[in-house]
């Protein structure tokens, strides 16, 4: 039976409140400056909602894979937008004092949770710790949802649990493809097939077009015995041709190669290709074949870009994305390096949907729930 989730909006006597709320600051970093603020603009809904019903918030979140990058750039932007208080080390005496002081309607943000490895381990005495600072606990931390960490399952089994604005949004988008209106075209892109393997099986089964560009073409192309020269290519121990039975896969026609004597690339038919050349992004015929597929369907789905766009070839990735703006369909993009490239080309209004988590969105795709989510679930069961 699906449990309902409990929404931000239930909490009632919010006022003086101390709510502990995970966000996903985990945005990229350049010599210290934030590259990509999309995390932390979507996040901010849910802080503005508190600090209006005047809430004590205590912000937690990680930022990189361990205890070495600091939240404090992230504060210093917040700071900008709202004002917001510092916790350099949640472990020491002083975050207590801190968090006993804040006014109603203050907020705080205690530094990268991953200074403890407890938290990535889901300590139950870490998770408890934290949900000490706390009456109530909100999880808008979409983008980590998948993960079973103190901070996301832990702490639900100490503190009344509820889901964000953030969180709330992603659901009911995200839904979208989970029981797609149709025409459906999905867009996969990116590399590591085994990684995006399970999504495609899925959609499989639900999408009436799929389309397969970026390493994941290659991929395909060298299973079918084709040359693909340089071009990166992944290692997996699956077959993939027997997937094209169904008719439903598209493969790049052309691609643009590169090569010594062609550095900035050059269009060549897949099948035309030496073992010198390396493909970095899908064709002009392919551009044009996929424009008038996306001319009849009623949702997009893409995960993943088509080309090497790291190097400089994201041509074809933002020639479809402009050809989506201009489409009726519903559209929705699967975090990660896409969204990086929507935010570039500034076409977020005309997209409908840009999810902000990388492998939660994957994973929620694939499987309808996230742990994180799941745990907030049970936590209204308990009560
Ligand atoms: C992400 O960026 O996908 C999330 O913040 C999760 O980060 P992690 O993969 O380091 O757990």
């Amino acid at each position: 039976m699906n449990t309902r989730i409990p929404s931000i909006k239930e909490i009632k006597n919010i006022k003086g409140k101390k709510i502990i709320l995970r966000l996903d600051f985990n945005v990229p970093l350049n010599n210290g400056k934030i590259s990509e603020t999309m995390r932390i603009d979507r996040a901010l809904p849910t802080i503005e909602y508190l600090v209006k019903k005047k809430a004590r918030v205590i912000i937690i979140s990680h930022i990189g894979k361990d205890a070495s990058s600091s939240l404090k750039p992230v504060v210093n932007y917040l700071n900008r937008k709202i004002k917001v208080g510092f916790v350099p080390d949640f472990r020491k005496e002083n975050a207590r004092k801190v968090v006993d002081r804040l006014p109603e309607g203050g907020v705080v943000v205690f530094e990268n949770l991953r200074l403890d490895e407890r938290e990535t381990s889901n300590d139950s005495v870490f998770a408890k710790y934290l949900a000490s600072f706390g009456d109530i606990y909100i999880n808008d931390a979409f983008a980590v949802s998948h993960r079973a960490h103190a901070s996301t399952v832990g702490i639900t089994k100490y503190l009344p649990s509820y889901i964000g604005f953030l969180i709330e949004d992603e659901l009911k988008n995200l839904s979208l493809a989970l029981s797609p209106k149709h025409p459906f075209l999905f867009i996969l892109g990116g590399a590591k097939f085994e990684t995006k393997m399970p999504l495609l099986k899925k959609f499989m089964k639900s999408a009436d077009h799929i389309f397969i560009g970026g390493v994941l073409a290659n991929d395909f192309f060298r299973d079918r015995g084709f040359v693909t020269g340089k071009s990166f290519v992944d290692t997996y121990d699956f077959k993939l041709t027997p997937l094209l039975k169904k008719g439903k896969i598209i493969l790049p026609k052309d691609v643009i190669v590169t090569n010594a004597t062609h550095k900035k690339g050059i269009v060549k038919e897949i099948g035309a290709l030496t073992s010198e050349d390396s493909i970095v992004d899908i064709g002009p015929e392919t551009i044009k074949l996929l424009a008038l597929i996306l001319k009849k369907v009623k949702l997009i789905l893409w995960n993943g870009p088509l080309g090497y766009y790291e190097g400089g070839f994201d041509k074809g990735t933002i020639e479809l994305l402009n050809a989506i703006t201009k489409t009726k369909a519903t559209s929705l993009i699967g975090g990660g390096d896409t969204a990086v490239i929507v935010e570039k080309l500034k076409i977020k209004n005309k997209i409908s949907f840009i999810s902000t988590g990388g492998g939660a969105t994957l994973d929620y795709l694939v499987d309808g729930k996230l742990v994180g989510i799941e745990a907030v679930k049970k936590c209204a069961k308990r009560k």
